[in-house]
């Protein structure tokens, strides 16, 4: 071990993680799911976007929101040489409305479907499934106002989940309507809790003046007793809000997209409108929510650019994979070399790595032994990384023309003539990819 532990909530991704509950940090579980964003997100059509690590300050404070935890308490904020105030970016959705501003990219299309995969800061208290790096998949949608666009965007975090193997998704649904029925909300929310304000926690005392709606959030036992007589958003929704929901409650069904109405669901930022949804499962920790999003039609305007309906989600990859390692769903993606080649002496060496070349252009992963260990301390190190198969080649088997290759999960072997060797080995290998087994141990 170093004297140089990585910052307080973060931590390293390794292709080889020695405890077992730290698996989900492995390499090869995060290409798996990275690879699985990667062909749902073409499947529906959104776009890869990358944006800077980090964006001048003003951004979060005029988007997410003044009075949200990210931008009063979360944000690693710091000034450049420049004397520039910057932010590491603590969420996407900002980044990806200024990128497309800047590069003026609504004279391209209509309508704009991104997707990002990218690491995310935010100054929180560590503690299982949340951290100060972590890693988010979400997506935004530019230009499409409708009900539909926002089952499409659901629907997209929901099947994602399903494909890798979350189980015991809980989607929770809820319309915050327009600024005009939140106004009308929030007046009703103060004129009712302003009676109560003694008994309130004190984050809600806070709340109250700043951002009552996120008083509905609050964990604190009190609070959530005093909410029960308390009015519901949905009491003040204008018709076109309640039609706008009830498309999208119809259309989920419509999916098979089983979901739950929270009516004291508000999200976290300041800028949501109409549908927002949150995905939760059970049994992982203090944090359950593993993501979430909705529709924030007027940022885009508020940052000076055209008014354009916006919708996306976002769903932190930590929490994913301590989902799946938690519910024992985990696959074995761990990436091995099908054979192990061991060539005991000068012209086995020779001839060893010239086969290893010439499998690898044919796409075949192969291993071969390197530090002329002898055949028996060659098949252990074979054993520690996987290997499927060994194939040792002596100047005996050289001579004779004749060489073998051991099936290391079943100790079988099958003899190979040194002419077709490679062509063997091939079709061995693609036998295997055919049934599926390339990465079985
Ligand atoms: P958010 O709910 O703040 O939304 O974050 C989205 C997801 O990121 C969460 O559900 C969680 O899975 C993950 N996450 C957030 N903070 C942490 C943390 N400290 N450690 C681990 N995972 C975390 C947003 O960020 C919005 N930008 C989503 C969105 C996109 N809304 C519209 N478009």
């Amino acid at each position: 071990m170093s004297d140089m532990a990585p910052p307080k909530g973060t931590f390293d991704i390794i292709p080889f993680c020695p405890n077992a509950e730290d698996i989900w940090k492995s390499t090869y579980q995060w290409n798996h799911i990275e690879s699985i964003i990667r062909q749902i997100t073409t499947e529906y059509g959104y776009h890869e976007i990358r944006t800077p690590i980090f964006e001048r300050t003003e951004l979060f404070h005029k988007t997410t929101g003044e009075t949200t935890d990210i931008v009063t308490k979360e944000m690693y904020t710091f000034q450049d040489k420049g004397n520039r105030s910057m932010t590491l970016r603590p969420e996407g959705t900002p980044c990806v409305m200024r990128a497309f501003l800047d590069n003026q990219l609504q004279q391209l299309a209509s309508v704009h479907k991104f997707f990002y995969l990218a690491p995310m800061f935010r100054y929180e208290r560590p503690q299982a499934g949340r951290y100060r790096q972590h890693h988010q998949f979400g997506v935004e949608v530019i230009g499409n106002g409708t009900p539909e666009q926002d089952v499409e965007v659901i629907d997209l975090l929901y099947s994602f989940h399903q494909r890798i193997g979350i189980q015991n998704i809980q989607l929770c649904i809820n319309s915050l309507g327009t600024p005009d029925c939140r106004a009308q909300f929030r007046n009703a929310l103060r004129g009712y809790l302003k009676d109560h304000f003694a008994q309130l926690s004190r984050d809600s005392q806070t709340r109250f003046e700043n951002n009552p709606l996120r008083i509905l959030d609050s964990k604190d036992l009190g609070d959530q007793e005093l909410l029960k007589n308390a009015p519901l958003l949905s009491e003040f929704l204008s018709s076109d809000a309640k039609n706008h929901f009830a498309q999208v409650c119809d259309l989920l069904g419509e999916l098979n997209i089983s979901y739950k109405i929270e009516p004291k669901l508000v999200r976290g930022l300041d800028y949501y409108n109409h549908t927002v949804f949150e995905v939760m499962v059970e049994n992982i920790g203090a944090q359950s929510s593993i993501g979430g999003g909705g529709r924030y039609d007027g940022m885009l305007k508020s940052m000076g650019g055209p008014d354009l309906p916006t919708v996306g989600f976002g769903t932190g990859l930590e929490r994913l994979l301590r989902t799946l390692l938690l519910q024992g769903t985990m696959e074995n993606t761990r990436q091995v070399p099908f054979v192990t080649i061991i060539p005991l002496g000068n012209s086995a060496l020779k001839y060893g790595m010239r086969l290893s070349k010439e499998l690898r252009q044919k796409g075949v992963p192969i291993s071969i032994e390197l530090g002329q260990r002898k055949a028996k301390a060659a098949m252990k190190i074979a054993d520690q990384i996987g290997s499927q198969f060994v194939c040792v080649i002596g100047d005996q088997e050289l001579e004779q023309e004749k060489l073998e290759i051991k099936n290391m999960g079943t100790g079988d072997t099958h003899p190979l003539s040194l002419i077709h060797v490679e062509k063997e080995i091939v079709n061995l290998y693609n036998a295997y990819i055919a049934k599926g087994t390339k990465n079985a141990i």
